[in-house]
């Protein structure tokens, strides 16, 4: 089969953001990879992604001046078992060091508006009780109400081969028997939200303004959260509050300076 170029073709979920990757205690949207090392191995070989194989993996590292050095150092001192384990450990060693946890949240004297938007996200409007700790996330997986979208593509790796599925994105509930988690997905972190758009496991909300409606209403399918009733003023306030939680460093220092809290 032809190579698709990668970045070409639309996949079924909203690509999340790495940072702080090292925080969470479950991978993917769905949560089906229990650590990061894990995780790295979908996308390497998955078709609609990096697509590489065994050989290509081989290439690589016998090409790579230093890759392949250090492939062969660690080899031998046998912490790493093959190609794949090399690959697999060292792109997960640097996900784990991405990392962006200050916040001018932290640090700023706040507006009056600013202040206001903090206490309804852990008051009123309910927001920390699943955004939630140091990483604002409670690691668990909700259904907020999202509208239910037909799929175009799902593609997915199951047993080491690659899966073709259309209809509703069913979540957390494909990967645990039952229906209780139908539709849920991970809480994502809400560190730096406002560089993340567009948001939801879809996509479907363009904008932090979009998100905030989506919560005040209840979420579209109704019964799963409560309406919040927000006035106009404290939609802003809220708003204000969440484009606190940006961290200045990320934009300015190089990636390596970021790699301690
Ligand atoms: C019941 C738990 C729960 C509550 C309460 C909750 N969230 Fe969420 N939040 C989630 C989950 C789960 C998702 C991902 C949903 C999805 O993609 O289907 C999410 C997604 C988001 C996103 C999108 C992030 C991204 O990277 O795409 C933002 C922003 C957000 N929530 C902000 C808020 C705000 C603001 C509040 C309070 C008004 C709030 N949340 C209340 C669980 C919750």
């Amino acid at each position: 089969m032809q190579r698709p170029k990668i970045g070409q073709l639309l996949l079924r979920r909203n690509t999340p953001s790495l940072l702080n990757v090292g925080y969470y205690k479950s991978y993917f949207w769905d949560g089906r990879a229990a650590t990061l090392y894990d995780q790295v191995e979908e996308p390497l070989f998955a078709l609609h992604e990096m697509h590489s194989s065994p050989e290509r993996i081989h290439r690589t590292l016998s090409h790579h001046p230093t890759l392949g050095k250090l492939y062969a150092l660690t080899r031998k001192q046998q912490v790493v078992t093959s190609e794949k384990d090399f690959t697999k450990k060292a792109l997960a060693a640097h996900l784990w060091s991405i990392r962006s946890t200050d916040s001018y949240a932290n640090h700023a004297i706040y507006t009056p508006s600013e202040q206001q938007g903090k206490k309804l996200f852990y008051g009123k409007a309910g927001c920390s009780s699943c955004h939630a700790g140091k990483a604002l996330t409670d690691q668990q997986y909700h259904y907020t109400g999202l509208k239910k979208q037909a799929i175009v593509r799902q593609s997915n790796i199951v047993q080491g081969q690659e899966t073709e599925t259309f209809g509703h994105d069913h979540g957390r509930g494909d990967v645990v028997s039952g229906k209780q988690m139908l539709f849920a997905f991970r809480t994502p972190s809400l560190h730096n939200v406002s560089l993340t758009a567009p948001y939801m496991h879809d996509g479907s909300l363009k904008t932090l303004q979009e998100v905030i409606e989506f919560y005040d209403r209840g979420g579209d399918e109704k019964g799963h959260l409560p309406r919040l009733h927000l006035s106009q003023k404290e939609k802003q306030d809220l708003q204000a509050f969440l484009l606190l939680l940006l961290d200045p460093r990320y934009m300015t220092l190089p990636q390596k300076d970021l790699t301690h809290d």
